[in-house]
């Protein structure tokens, strides 16, 4: 490409730090496409004429047709990089023709745009994949109805919650991963095509015309900052990253709920795995896996990062660090995602253990002061006698509502004969019935507006 300056080829050492093919393989459609736009945008620029154009976009459409067909990146073709590869094949159908299209652009303006419109699409297909999740986990808390569980503060018991309500802090959490994904999408979507090597195309080009060609919002403002800039490689890793640490966050909690000291949950044989010498096991693989890909995406996130910290403007070979990071990070996100679609519609929660626990360890204390409140006891004093209450439970290794009216009168005196009733899992979610709160009818409530929002998915 550049033989006129140079004596010999590259040594193969070089060829093997240097060469991108292998993995800008991936950007083989985006860099057919906006080279179509290009070969439009010569036309009005008094480069090409109609008819010479139309013979490259015919040219390319059968290129595009020709990468389509191989199995993965070509081994044989000697090309350093996808778009050496595009021009290279387009020369050899069309000759002399191919060699006008690179005319005012260069490849850095090329990559910046072929991974533009390749981040848009990932984060397109990922707004689709937490979609899912967030549907499977509605789905759940449709079907759990009245599954109590412990909800926990420092892994402690602290107050009974519906799993209803577990379910939708995560749908909450994904849907702020969503928003965060989307507006990365919006500072992404601007198309540098026309900023040629760096200081911006020599020819007379619609820059407007070729953004709006290839769905962007618009050109991007400064030539220097569209070849050099990757903050939308990496704000998107960070929207990634986030994203993925939620899903660990849930892995790992059903990775505990599934112990068999907690005993929750159970896992279908599809998401689960044995072991090749404990007969008895079945371990939540898929889970973990989640977890262990998570440290993996914030690892792209910090790699980029690291990478563009010390780059003078504009290009530099640094860049091409770009691409690998958010391929991987991307498919490896989306399987997350799925996965963890599949392993909560695949889950099988025991009931009669989650309310159990739920019941467990003095979690309905809070409630116990509450209805002291109710009868007129400060709130501090109401604290107080129900702490000594719990202690006098613990001598006794009963629960507060094991306590007799008497011996919780000896300790509370405003307590009367319906306290035992306020003291239920069914009254202490209840009586929650704020915005947000845990009582079912606001958590049911909640899951009918999740439901219309995500249609009738699962
Ligand atoms: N393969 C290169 C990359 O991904 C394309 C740009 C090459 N530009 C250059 N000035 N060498 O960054």
């Amino acid at each position: 490409m550049w033989g006129g300056r140079f004596a010999s080829g590259p040594d193969e050492l070089f060829r093997a730090i240097n060469d991108s093919l292998p993995f800008d393989w991936t950007l083989v459609e985006q860099d057919i496409t906006g080279s179509i736009a290009w070969a439009r945008g010569l036309v009005g620029a008094g480069v090409l004429s109609a008819a010479e154009s139309e013979r490259l976009i015919a040219a390319l459409s059968t290129v595009r047709e020709e990468a389509r067909a191989l199995p993965g990146p070509p081994t044989d073709s000697g090309a350093e990089d996808v778009h050496t590869w595009v021009e290279q094949r387009l020369i050899a159908l069309v000759g002399d023709l191919g060699k006008k299209l690179h005319t005012g652009r260069s490849r850095n303006d090329q990559v910046a745009t072929d991974l533009r419109l390749w981040t848009r699409d990932a984060i397109d297909a990922r707004l689709a994949d937490i979609r899912e999740a967030q549907a499977a986990l509605v789905a759940l808390g449709e079907r759990a109805g009245s599954v109590f569980l412990p909800g926990y503060t420092h892994l402690q018991r602290a107050q009974p919650i519906v799993l209803g309500h577990w379910c939708l802090a995560y749908v909450e959490m994904l849907e702020r991963d969503r928003q965060r994904l989307a507006d990365a999408r919006t500072r992404a979507n601007l198309c540098p095509l026309g900023s040629a090597a760096l200081a911006g195309t020599a020819y007379p080009i619609d820059r407007g015309a070729i953004a709006s060609e290839l769905g962007f919002d618009a050109p991007t403002a400064n030539s220097l900052d569209s070849v050099s800039d990757r903050d939308f490689v990496i704000e998107t890793l960070a929207a990634a990253s986030l994203c993925a640490a939620h899903l660990s966050r849930l892995a790992e909690e059903l990775i505990i709920y599934t112990t068999g000291e907690f005993g929750f949950v159970t896992f279908g044989d599809e998401v689960t795995s044995g072991s090749s010498i404990m007969p008895q096991k079945k371990n939540p693989d898929a889970l973990e896996l989640i977890r262990g890909k998570t440290g993996r995406i914030i690892g792209h996130h910090t790699a980029m990062l690291i990478a563009i910290k010390g780059l003078p403007l504009a290009y530099n070979k640094d860049l091409q660090e770009d691409k690998e990071p958010i391929f991987d990070a991307m498919r490896q996100l989306s399987l997350c995602l799925r996965l963890a679609a599949k392993t909560v519609e695949s889950s099988d929660w025991h009931a009669d253990r989650c309310r159990a626990a739920a019941a467990g360890s003095f979690s309905n204390a809070t409630e116990l002061a509450d209805y002291l409140v109710g009868r007129g006891v400060a709130f501090r004093d109401a604290h107080h006698q129900v702490g000594q209450l719990v202690r006098v439970a613990i001598e006794r290794e009963c629960a507060l509502e094991d306590l007799s009216l008497d011996q919780i009168r000896g300790v509370a005196p405003a307590a009367e004969d319906g306290v035992f009733e306020r003291l239920t899992l069914e009254s202490a979610v209840a009586r929650r019935d704020v915005p947000g709160g845990t009582s079912p009818k606001r958590v049911n409530a909640q899951l009918a507006s999740w439901r219309a929002k995500l249609g009738s998915c699962h």
